[in-house]
């Protein structure tokens, strides 16, 4: 079956097309990062203006990429939320009526299951069952899946998403939007042991993530500092230790918590390169999916859509976006 995926969640336009025998064939991305930096973060009107004018055009290139015409869609699955509700609507209404027109079935995708079953597309995938760690701007979460489609909560953030805490720390100091990757590089130039940042909640028992309070920490040690790039830098790499500690420190709880031996890493943050590294070195096998599938993508939604067609999913010819949507 041949699922072309749609994904308008946030910032970035995702087209892909997912075949269930031949695995994924073509995929495409528009990010919109340059049109929202000016302004500081994601302007949402304005990510639901874009998506409008690229989802179609991108939809033409992956059909192209994958020497394929529209009729030979068999099925389409888009982004139902959780993500910003007209930049869903966006996606969705366009998803619907392009399933519409060609008379195929059309369905729903959480945006979270999607980064979550993002390392499926990779060459070695993991096996199941396995603990997920879902990092990106918007969730801090583990989950632990005994089967695809059956998600329990192991832990979440109670406030900011790791993504949020960069890009927040980011943008105090001066860095454009988004800064998480800014921030990161960074920090490359930082020396160790100049600041030292709390770990939230580690000392707690359980699973869950506090990312605001470092937030704060950021703000009172950069008003603190002489403020020069090397303050920035050291700040910046204390900074991420303390996350990349913290998210070590909780994933490892989780996987014995939950006694699987597998480790699935998704979302925006899983691209930072300090954490790949830390999380290598737990005692169990460590999936990653490839950078570009970290961030947002359409691929993801197409194989998460896929499964759920696959396996005789058809919703009526209705749409709902969800801006909030438990997994
Ligand atoms: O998954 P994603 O593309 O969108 C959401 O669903 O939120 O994640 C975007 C988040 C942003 O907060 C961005 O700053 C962060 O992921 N991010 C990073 C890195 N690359 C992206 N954070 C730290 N280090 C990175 N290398
Ligand atoms: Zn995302």
């Amino acid at each position: 079956m041949r699922v072309l995926g749609i994904e308008t969640s946030c910032d970035e336009t995702g087209v892909a097309i997912y075949d269930t025998d031949h695995g994924l064939l073509a995929h495409r991305l528009f990010s919109q990062i340059a049109m929202h930096a000016e302004y500081g973060g994601v302007v949402p009107e304005l990510a639901s203006r874009d998506h409008v004018r690229r989802v179609l055009p991108l939809v033409r290139e992956t059909l192209a990429d994958a020497q394929m015409n529209m009729g030979d869609i068999q099925g389409v699955a888009y982004t139902a939320g959780p993500g910003l509700i007209g930049a869903l609507l966006t996606g969705a209404s366009i998803a619907r009526s392009l399933a519409w027109g060609l008379g195929v079935p059309a369905v729903g995708v959480h945006h979270m299951e999607g980064h979550l079953l993002a390392p499926m597309l990779e060459e070695n995938p993991p096996e199941l069952p396995f603990v997920a760690l879902l990092v990106s701007g918007g969730h801090t979460m583990l989950v632990d899946v005994p089967r695809i489609g059956e998600y329990h909560i192991l832990g979440e953030s109670v406030d900011d998403a790791a993504g949020e805490a960069f890009d927040k720390t980011a943008k105090l100091m001066g860095l454009d939007y988004p800064g998480g990757p800014l921030l990161a590089k960074l920090a490359e130039q930082g020396r160790p042991g100049q600041y030292k940042f709390p770990r939230p909640m580690v000392d707690r028992p359980g699973c869950d993530f506090s990312f605001s309070g470092l937030k704060t920490f950021s703000l009172t040690t950069w008003q603190n500092s002489t403020q020069t790039l090397q303050d920035k830098a050291d700040i910046a790499l204390a900074f991420e230790e303390a996350v990349v500690d913290t998210l070590f420190i909780k994933c490892r709880r989780a996987l014995e918590q939950a006694g699987r031996k597998r480790l699935v890493v998704a979302g925006g943050v899983g691209a930072n390169q300090r954490l790949r590294a830390k999380l290598a070195t737990l005692n169990a096998q460590v999936y990653f999916p490839r950078l570009a599938f970290c961030t947002d993508n359409g691929a993801m939604i197409a194989y998460a859509g896929a499964l759920r067609l696959q396996a005789g999913a058809s919703e009526p010819a209705v749409f709902q976006a969800r801006p909030r949507w438990p997994l």
